[in-house]
């Protein structure tokens, strides 16, 4: 009740706004990137491993997605995410050096689960679960762990157990990438100051909310919503729409900007919403010229936009600013405003936010 909400509407909000603290409380506390921060067998196993395969559900394979731009670009390490029902279910090649990684809050999912064990009877040796429950099955069925910190989620659209599995993988790409002789300590000492600083620059993501809430006045009367991104913002553009088709039951679609093109195009009219996460980054002269073929065709444009992209409001271009810039782990920053984005809307359409209808938090059965 009132009593555990606090000054909170729901849980989802609660949970969206103790994001700093569940980073806080699952970044490493040791001052270097290393094996056992996976548990004891970790080291052996790391050096043994030639590549990854990541298996998720949900908002836990958006994770895994955002994860492999960083695994392939910090350790340099081939990455393959996968949903894990379809795994579970196809002829695969397996690969005794791969390193499977489930990725679960609950730790209990059924598909997840049983792509855990699908992947260990193919002779897969090395496993390591990304969870937020310690006493999970994926837990214990795994030769490694990464636990996240979240703490309980009620909110059965997940928040805080997503941007706590990106510090977890992100710990992950940093410690492969040490080990395999991609970061030295100058970059190490770097990577570690930018996730520390993630407390402080998520509270002024938080900051925004006023302003989210008055785009999801206009959200609200939508039935309709399109969500772009490049790089490593393409699965953040994914969870963004699916937070919003969760809670607000809005339809919406994430694409990457640069195959606007090649079909969601033939939907931009005056009624279509684009929202459009833009960070500072080498795609952003790119991603502009793919947000102007959205205003061509009359197409509304939400533009979360990085403080120094220069990119305005004007006809058809409604912006907000991010505070910063935040290099690699921006996802986890502009993730939340697409978060708020969704719970606001929802909020406006009088959803039962906290218990959406036709799901579930936790799918144990198939
Ligand atoms: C359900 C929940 C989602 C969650 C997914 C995977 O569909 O409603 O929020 O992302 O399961 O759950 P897991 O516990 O494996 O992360």
């Amino acid at each position: 009740g009132a009593v555990e909400l606090g000054p909170y509407r729901h849980f989802m909000q609660k949970e969206i706004f103790e994001q700093p603290r569940a980073i806080t409380d699952t970044i490493p506390a040791s001052d270097a990137f290393e094996a056992k921060l996976f548990g004891d067998g970790a080291s052996a196993a790391f050096d043994d491993i030639d590549s990854i395969l990541i298996l998720a559900c949900g908002t836990s394979y958006y994770s895994g997605l955002t994860s492999k731009y960083w695994l392939e670009s910090i350790a340099k390490i081939p990455t393959q995410v996968e949903i894990a029902s379809e795994y579970r279910y196809r002829e695969s090649v397996p690969n005794p050096k791969a390193l499977v990684v489930v990725i679960s809050q609950s730790g209990e999912t059924a598909d997840t689960l049983a792509a855990l064990k699908h992947a260990q009877e193919l002779g897969h040796r090395h496993t390591l679960a990304v969870c937020n429950v310690s006493t999970s099955a994926m837990v214990r069925l795994t030769e490694m762990q990464f636990l996240t910190h979240a703490g309980t989620e009620i909110g059965v659209a997940s928040t805080k157990a997503f941007t706590t599995q990106l510090v977890g993988l992100f710990t992950l790409a940093v410690t492969l990438g040490k080990i395999r002789g991609f970061v030295d300590a100058d970059k190490e000492a770097g990577y570690l100051r930018q996730l520390r600083h993630l407390p402080a620059a998520l509270n002024s993501v938080l900051a925004l909310e006023p302003q989210i809430i008055a785009w999801s006045e206009e959200f609200s009367r939508k039935e309709n919503a399109l969500f772009l991104g490049r790089g490593l913002h393409y699965p953040i553009a994914l969870e963004g729409a699916l937070k919003l088709k969760e809670i607000s039951y809005i339809h919406a679609e994430a694409y990457p900007a640069g195959e606007l093109k090649h079909g969601p195009l033939a939907l931009v009219t005056e009624a279509m919403p684009v929202v459009t996460v833009a960070p500072n980054d080498a795609l952003l002269e790119k991603l502009k010229s793919n947000m102007q073929e959205v205003r061509a065709r009359g197409g509304q444009l939400y533009v979360f936009a990085d403080s120094d992209t220069k990119i305005v409001n004007e006809e058809g271009m409604h912006v907000i600013r991010m505070p910063e810039h935040y290099g690699m782990l921006s996802p986890i920053l502009h993730v939340v405003p697409l978060q708020l984005l969704a719970y606001h809307t929802a909020c406006a359409r009088g959803t039962d936010v906290d218990k959406p209808r036709n799901l579930a938090k936790s799918v144990t059965v198939e």
